[in-house]
This record gives structure tokens, C-alpha cells and sequence, in this order.
């Protein structure tokens, strides 16, 4: 870590020292998760859509969008047998999230990640706004009938074993696919995201009560989530911990922002030693046990490879046809839809309209 963002962290811990009353505000991403072995999405090398990409997908992100799991549930289900809940333990960043809670210095934490870690290192459903969904429930995709979460997660071992279409979960009425409620592209992100958000973006008005405003651990490239810094007030101070600078950060930077790029995981040992919380971290860790190297993911992405390699589309199939988006398009399409999209309620960024091959 370097001198540089030492000294951010340590300037980030002094302001979050000498305001006492004031609360934070926490945005991540997959990022703080990535120490616990659940590898991220958009990291050169060790993104998860880096290895989908090598698999012939119509483009990497399709294994969350809705249409593409219509037509084709399978690689969801590798993904997800990989990503359930339960096998990964919290990263040192989440038990800080914890600490603020315990310090009553947390007053929300907007995640994208689905992974429920922050649930896991104690956290209260309160303070929690899980902004793409989660496992916890799940609905079928054509007639939202509402399905608790062990009817998927059954279906999900039974498919594991015998991977065939008939062990898709469906749906007792209708017949239709029941898919986790996941915030798949194209699809509405929760109601609570945005009232809390509104709520939230109040107290931001009176210095009483203002937040500060920790972003870390996400590339900000999924809207409205991506939108979420530049929404905050101009007296509210932001600051960023991320292995790189990205967003309104990079985009609109404002002379009060806190910068620092580096890993979480480090920013939080920092920050609990400058504000006297290193005991109570020690402890969450010796409580989640937590392992002192980082697991090897290696073998689960092999896994998860091999698997998705025999779903590969093959060259003679007639949706094989359609053109891989570039990089380009897909920098356009995301670009377009951070302007057309940045007020959606739909989770959106670069996706190719599939219902295009989806025709052909
Ligand atoms: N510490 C700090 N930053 C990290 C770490 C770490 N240990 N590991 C990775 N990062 C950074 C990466 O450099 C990158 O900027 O975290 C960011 C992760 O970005 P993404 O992989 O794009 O993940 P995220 O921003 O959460 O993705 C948003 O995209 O596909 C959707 O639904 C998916 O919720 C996800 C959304």
C-alpha cells in the first residue's frame, strides 16, 4: 500500500474520529468479497466474466440476463452452484461494516453482491439494502409466483448431480422457470433500494445528521447503482477504497473526495487501529474463524470451466451465428445507457439486446 494512500485512510479514519456523531453511509461491491475466494466480476485475469467470456457465451454478462436464462437456464445454474451462499466466510472489510454497526456508527450498507457476507458477520437486516437481490426468495419469471429459497436450492443439488433440463426448478401453476430473486439485467432493482436511498440522501441536507460516504470494492459500471455517487450532496464528504479509480471518482472528482486504491481488507485494518477498534476486529475475527490465507479459487473456477466448456455453443448451432459484441459496442451500448439509463429502476449496463439472436 502506498505512502500515499496510508495517509488517505489515515485522513479518512481522523474525519470518521473526530465527528463522532456522524454515521456512515457504506456502497460495495464485489471487491470487499474477493479476499473471502468469490472471485469478482470485471478483474482482468480473475473476473468471473474474464472466464465466462473464453466460453462462447453471446457476451460474458448473459449468464445474468433474463432473456438469455429464459432460453437458456444452464450456465445460471453452474454459476450459481458456485456462488450459493454458505460455503464463504466474511472478509475482514465486513467485519469492519460490522464494527461501525457495533459502534453505532453505520447507518446503511447498499451492496450489489449476493453472496449475503454481510449478513454473515452479523449485520442487521436494517442497515442492509441488497440492491441486486440475494438468494433469500424466489419467483417464477412468468407468473411471479413467489417460491421460499429451498425449492432452488433443491433443484440446484438435484441438477448438479444429474445435469439435465428436467431438474430445472418450475413453476407448480404455470410451468415457468422459478429463478432466484437475483436482479438479473433488465430486470427492476427492489423498491426498498430506492425509497431508502431517498431517505437516505435527506439526511445528507443537515449537517446534524450528515453521512459520510464510503464507496468500495465495485468498478461502478451497473446502473442505477453506478449513479449513486454522483447523487451524493456536495458537502457530504466521499471517499473511495478500490484496487483502482473508477466512476464519478474518476469522472467528476470533487477536491473533498478520499482516494484510496488499494485492497479493503487493508484499508480496514488501518482504519480500526486509527480509530482504537483493533481488539474488537481481532475478536470478529477469532469468532468467524476466519482463514488467515486466502482459499484457493482456483479449483472452483477450473470447475466452473469445465463445466460451462460443455455448454459451449457450438459453431453449427443457428444462434452461434450472431456477431461477439466488441469491446467497442459494448463500450457504447454502456456508455448510451449510463446517459439514456442512469434514472432506470431496471439494472442495467451494457447488454446486448438479446432478443435480437434471440429471433434469429
Ligand atoms: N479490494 C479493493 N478493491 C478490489 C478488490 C479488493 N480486494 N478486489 C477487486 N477490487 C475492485 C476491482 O478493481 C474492481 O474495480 O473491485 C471492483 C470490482 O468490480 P466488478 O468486478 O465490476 O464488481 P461490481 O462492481 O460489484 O459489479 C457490479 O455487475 O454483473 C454485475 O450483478 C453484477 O453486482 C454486480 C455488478
Amino acid at each position: 500500500m502506498s505512502k500515499d494512500h496510508i495517509n488517505a485512510t489515515k485522513k479518512l479514519a481522523k474525519l470518521l474520529h473526530d465527528n463522532p456523531k456522524q454515521k456512515v453511509i457504506f456502497l460495495v461491491g464485489a471487491g470487499i468479497s474477493t479476499s473471502c475466494g468469490i472471485p469478482d466480476f470485471r478483474s482482468p485475469e480473475t473476473g468471473l466474466y474474464h472466464n465466462l467470456s473464453k466460453l462462447n457465451l453471446p457476451y460474458a454478462e448473459a449468464v445474468f440476463d433474463i432473456d438469455f436464462f429464459e432460453e437458456k437456464p444452464r450456465p445460471f445454474y453452474m454459476l450459481a452452484s458456485e456462488l450459493y451462499p454458505g460455503k464463504f466466510k466474511p472478509s475482514k472489510f465486513h467485519l469492519l461494516l460490522k464494527l461501525f454497526q457495533d459502534q453505532k456508527r453505520l447507518q446503511r450498507i447498499y451492496t450489489q453482491n449476493i453472496d449475503t457476507l454481510e449478513r454473515q458477520a452479523g449485520i442487521s437486516q436494517a442497515y442492509i439494502i441488497e440492491a441486486h437481490g440475494s438468494f433469500a426468495e424466489n419467483h417464477c419469471i412468468n407468473c411471479n409466483k413467489i417460491y421460499d429459497m429451498d425449492i432452488f436450492k433443491k433443484h440446484l443439488d438435484k441438477y448438479q448431480k444429474e445435469p439435465i433440463d428436467k431438474n430445472f426448478a418450475r413453476c407448480r401453476s404455470c410451468n415457468g422457470l422459478i429463478k432466484p430473486n437475483i436482479v438479473f439485467f433488465g430486470e427492476d432493482l427492489p423498491k426498498r433500494f430506492f425509497a431508502t436511498w431517498d431517505s437516505d440522501l435527506e439526511t445528507m441536507d443537515d449537517k446534524e445528521t450528515r453521512p459520510i460516504v464510503i464507496v468500495a470494492g465495485t468498478s461502478l459500471t451497473v446502473y442505477p447503482f453506478a449513479s449513486l455517487p454522483t447523487e451524493v450532496s456536495k458537502d457530504t464528504t466521499r471517499a473511495l477504497i478500490n484496487r483502482e479509480l473508477v466512476g464519478d471518482f474518476k469522472a467528476s472528482p470533487r477536491k473533498t473526495d478520499i482516494i484510496i486504491e488499494c485492497n479493503s481488507d487493508d484499508a480496514a485494518d488501518i482504519i480500526a487501529k486509527e480509530l482504537g477498534w483493533s481488539k474488537q476486529l481481532d475478536d470478529l475475527i477469532k469468532e468467524h474463524d476466519l482463514l488467515t490465507t486466502i482459499p484457493d479459487v482456483t479449483d472452483e473456477l477450473e470447475s466452473i470451466s469445465k463445466e460451462l466448456d460443455k455448454l459451449t455453443i457450438k459453431e453449427d448451432d443457428p444462434k452461434a451465428g450472431e456477431e461477439e459484441s466488441s469491446d467497442e459496442n459494448k463500450k457504447e451500448n454502456k456508455s448510451n445507457s449510463s446517459k439514456e439509463n442512469t434514472q432506470t429502476e431496471q439494472k442495467i449496463p451494457a447488454k446486448k439486446d438479446f432478443s435480437e439472436s434471440k429471433s434469429t
